[in-house]
């Protein structure tokens, strides 16, 4: 198949691409190379054109011959402050409506794009009087009490763990989930009205080698790896017992792989995830021992964008994309540590 990478150099596009590669596919890519993220020389990627998946130029120039479309151009993270409003609107849910747009234009019908698992926002915990509830936000009085675990709203006792699946009830709280929630509606109203097939792949807190390290967007294991680079502890936020799912990079790539090769019948979204739940405090820990570095430090500090505990169930993707993550914690921590 001749598949387009939107944001193909990025970190997860480089590995979909070497998984796209193994599959057999023709590929091209469409890069902006934005210098918030790309800081060193361009990269060499066959089929490279650098351009701006908000320029319908330049869209219609990457699309033309394409059979599936494999959208990761995006901001991602938590941002800055309130002035990255505009940049994750414009960069995310503007950019995939002209992609979307686009597409129609060209005749492309297959669609799989990078969406999150903050769409879900604080998920789910179980109540053992009120069974499964959503928390409401945090307050920051609360945060700054070093009160952290979201209660139970109806009774305020503390909550059991839950894997959240798919039909979950979305709950974006902040710019980047409302602009990832965005994405999966603009493509569900294109597959409507084109015919198209739209997969969104609900990512969880994917890590390995090639990680965007020292940017403001940069995720908790990259910033631990620079402290401890630094010979310093890495900085441990709240009291570490935020619950994450940490998905190696290259398990990420084979869900894109496996989803260009199986498409949606309709639209669909899948999350994917490790399937075991750790601890930000855990990576931290994996991360230390295995450069030999010091001791994470827990500081209490905390960010109020932040979600205490997200973790999916990835059960669905493994049934409709045939597919498995492969990598351990221990393995794929110990790998980025020497990378
Ligand atoms: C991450 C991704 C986001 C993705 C989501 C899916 C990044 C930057 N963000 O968000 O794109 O959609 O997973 O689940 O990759 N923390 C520390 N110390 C620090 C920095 C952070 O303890 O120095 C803690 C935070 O308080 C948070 C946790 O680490 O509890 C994870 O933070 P982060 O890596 O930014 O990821 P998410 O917000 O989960």
């Amino acid at each position: 198949m001749r598949v387009l990478v939107t944001g193909g150099a990025g970190f997860i596009g480089t590995h979909v691409l070497a998984a796209l590669t193994a599959d057999g596919h023709d590929l091209r890519v469409l890069d902006s190379l934005r210098r918030d993220v790309h800081r060193g020389p361009p990269p060499s990627l066959p089929g490279l054109q650098v351009g701006d998946v908000r320029d319908p130029v330049a869209l219609d120039q990457a699309l033309a011959g394409i059979d599936t479309v494999v959208h990761l151009a995006a901001k991602v993270g938590l941002g800055v402050d309130v002035q990255d409003l505009p940049d994750y609107a414009d960069s995310n849910m503007h950019g995939t409506a002209a992609l979307l747009a686009a597409m129609a234009r060209a005749g492309v019908t297959n669609l799989v794009q990078a969406s999150s698992m903050v769409v879900y926002g604080e998920g789910f915990g179980r109540c053992p009087e009120h069974g499964p509830v959503t928390p409401g936000p945090r307050a920051e009085s609360e945060l700054r009490a070093g009160r952290f675990e979201p209660p139970c709203p109806r009774c305020e006792r503390p909550l059991d763990a839950m894997l959240i699946a798919e039909d979950a009830p979305l709950d974006p709280r902040n710019a980047y989930a409302v602009s990832k929630v965005t994405q999966e509606q603009l493509a569900t109203s294109w597959a409507r009205s084109t015919g198209g097939q739209a997969t969104s792949l609900r990512l969880h807190n994917v890590y390995g080698p090639g990680m965007p390290r020292d940017t403001p967007y940069a995720g908790v294991a990259a910033i631990f790896l620079s402290a401890l680079r630094r010979g310093a502890a890495p900085a441990v936020f709240e009291d570490g017992g935020q619950r994450r799912d940490f998905v190696h990079v290259r398990d990420v790539a084979a869900a894109f792989a496996a989803a260009v090769a199986r498409p949606a019948d309709g639209v669909r979204a899948l999350n994917v995830g490790s399937g075991t739940p750790r601890t930000v405090g855990d990576m931290a820990r994996a991360l230390s021992a295995a450069l030999g570095g010091p001791e994470p430090v827990v500081t209490g500090a905390y960010r109020l964008g932040d979600v205490r505990h997200i973790t999916a169930d990835s059960a669905r993707a493994r049934a409709e994309l045939d597919w498995a993550p492969g990598v351990a914690f221990a393995d794929g921590t110990a790998e980025l540590a020497r990378a």
